[in-house]
């Protein structure tokens, strides 16, 4: 797909220097450092990042005091991450004191939201670029090294990165993330996403599909496709998805939908473990579910985040559905793939939410099952619509005591789930050296549960039948049979 340049034009805040003398490109011989924070999303364009400055003359260095450039890819979810951004821009004071040449660049959801804010207010940071603006940062650095600070958060309703071959950063050789599309269009009232992230679009399946077969001749074992929604995947031969009410009668009769783009990748290497995040109930069909179903190389697993187990917090979160829709949608992921794995988001505490409704919360997660949970308090983002049309009335100190019992109530759930795994036997990726110790292999099975077992001959990136002797809430641990 091609990008019109005009999406990339450039809004520069002006230091009063002015650059006369021809140079060399700024990037010859200089290194970059690149930090990520936030959703896997945020990683894997890091990786796109990561390219982009390869293709341009940089090299990466994983030492944050010997780089000309330093990277942060920030998140913008919770006013947490981003207080954690703020803490360490601080902290690179010293850097930046140490080396007057040092730029700084804050890049993704954060340098988005807070635009040439991010600039004026934090006197350390040289480029600010949003998530659709990556292409542009060799010439965002030029124009720094020019003496000016620099800045592009235009949003794009093309740009999906599809040609670039990510560069792999961090990367244990095992598993890899493919990002599948970009932005979201649902807006749900809590959320700064669709603010951030822009238009949802998807990318070209035949560069999906030619990224998953790079990355098995290289010996990867598991891809993960990301999106913010990824069961609305649809590509149709251009455009973003709202344009697809114009398509032609071709385009639609060809148009791939997120069942067959999971069909594709599937395809491409047996051996290779197929997951994908994040789904939402809403967009989750059979057509998926039977996908899944037919390949033994699709995990078993689904992140499928509920939020609320109330219908009327629910629709004040404009998440369109109901309890009892999320409740089927769960029956039915298990009566076409028993073995399912289901994990869940859950916020506590959103506006207006009773106590009542937060019992719905717990009623639904007991009834639900849920393997894990991603677990949070509500955190006002400025802009959202929550935000603008909602009070963040329920107090602190209740939201803390309300997301302790949703955390508690998980953690049982995931006791009781991992018990039955016991004398079990699981087959594990393994991905890494626990933690706790350099004798034991750790990995994941199928459902997405981590699994820990002694070494012995094996080592990561080998598939392990492991027997199941004991479980904790987050962890399988046994011994490897094969
Ligand atoms: N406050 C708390 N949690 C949020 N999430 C998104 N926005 C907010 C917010 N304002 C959570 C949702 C989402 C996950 C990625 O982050 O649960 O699914
Ligand atoms: Fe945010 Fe909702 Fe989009 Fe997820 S689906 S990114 S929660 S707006």
């Amino acid at each position: 797909m091609s990008v019109k340049c005009s999406i990339f034009a450039l809004l520069m805040i002006d230091t009063g220097i002015s650059a006369t003398e021809v140079k060399a490109p700024a990037s010859q011989g200089k290194q970059f450092y690149i930090e990520s924070y936030g959703c896997a999303m945020n990683f894997s364009d890091s990786e796109i990042i990561g390219s982009i400055l390869s293709e341009n003359g940089y090299s990466i260095t994983q030492d944050e005091f010997s780089a000309d450039l330093i990277l942060l890819n920030t998140c913008a979810i919770r006013e947490n991450a981003e207080k954690t951004i703020r803490d360490r821009l601080k902290h690179l004071r010293n850097n930046k004191r140490k080396n007057s040449d040092l730029i700084i660049g804050v890049l993704g959801c954060m340098a988005e939201r807070l635009k040439t804010k991010l600039l004026e207010e934090e006197k350390l940071v040289d480029i600010v670029a949003g998530p659709d603006a990556y292409r542009d940062l060799p010439k965002l650095v030029e124009e720094v090294v020019d003496g000016q600070r620099a800045i592009n958060v235009l949003l794009s309703r093309e740009e999906t990165y599809a040609e670039i071959s990510p560069l792999r950063l961090n990367t244990n050789g095992v598993s890899a993330f493919i990002s599948i599309m970009r932005g979201c269009d649902n807006m749900c009232s809590f959320c700064v996403v669709p603010f951030t992230r822009g238009r949802e679009r998807s990318r070209d399946p035949e560069s999906i599909v030619k990224e998953a077969r790079q990355l098995s001749e290289a010996g990867y074992k598991e891809i993960t496709l990301l999106g913010q929604n990824v069961d609305s995947y649809l590509w149709f031969g251009g455009g973003p998805k709202v344009e697809f009410k114009k398509a032609t009668d071709e385009q639609k009769d060809n148009a791939v939908g997120f069942a067959k783009l999971l069909e594709m990748v599937a395809l491409v290497d047996p051996n290779m473990r197929i997951r994908f995040s994040t789904s939402h109930p809403k967009d989750i069909g059979d057509d998926v579910l039977f996908t899944i179903k037919k390949y033994d190389n699709i995990c078993k697993y689904i992140h499928l985040p509920a939020q609320s187990g109330n219908t009327r917090v629910l629709e004040v979160m404009n998440r369109t559905y109901t309890r009892e829709w999320y409740l089927d949608k769960v029956k039915r992921i298990r009566e076409i793939i028993p073995e399912c794995g289901i994990s869940c988001d859950i916020i506590a505490g959103f506006c207006s939410e009773t106590e009542e409704e937060h019992q719905d919360t717990l009623s639904m997660m007991k009834e639900s099952r849920f393997d894990f949970s991603y677990m949070y308090k509500y955190s006002e983002r400025p802009g959202t619509p929550a935000h603008k049309k909602m009070t963040d009335d329920v107090p602190e100190e209740v939201k803390s005591r309300r997301l302790s019992e949703i955390i508690a109530l998980q953690k049982e759930l995931s006791l009781a789930n991992n018990s039955a795994y016991i004398g079990k036997v699981v087959r594990v990726l393994t991905d890494s050296v626990s933690k706790k110790s350099e004798d034991d292999l750790s990995g994941r099975n199928d459902q997405n549960t981590k699994v820990v077992f002694p070494k012995g001959n094996h080592k990561i990136g080998d598939f392990v039948e492991v027997l199941v002797e004991r479980v904790t809430p987050t962890t399988l641990i046994g011994k490897a049979i094969n």
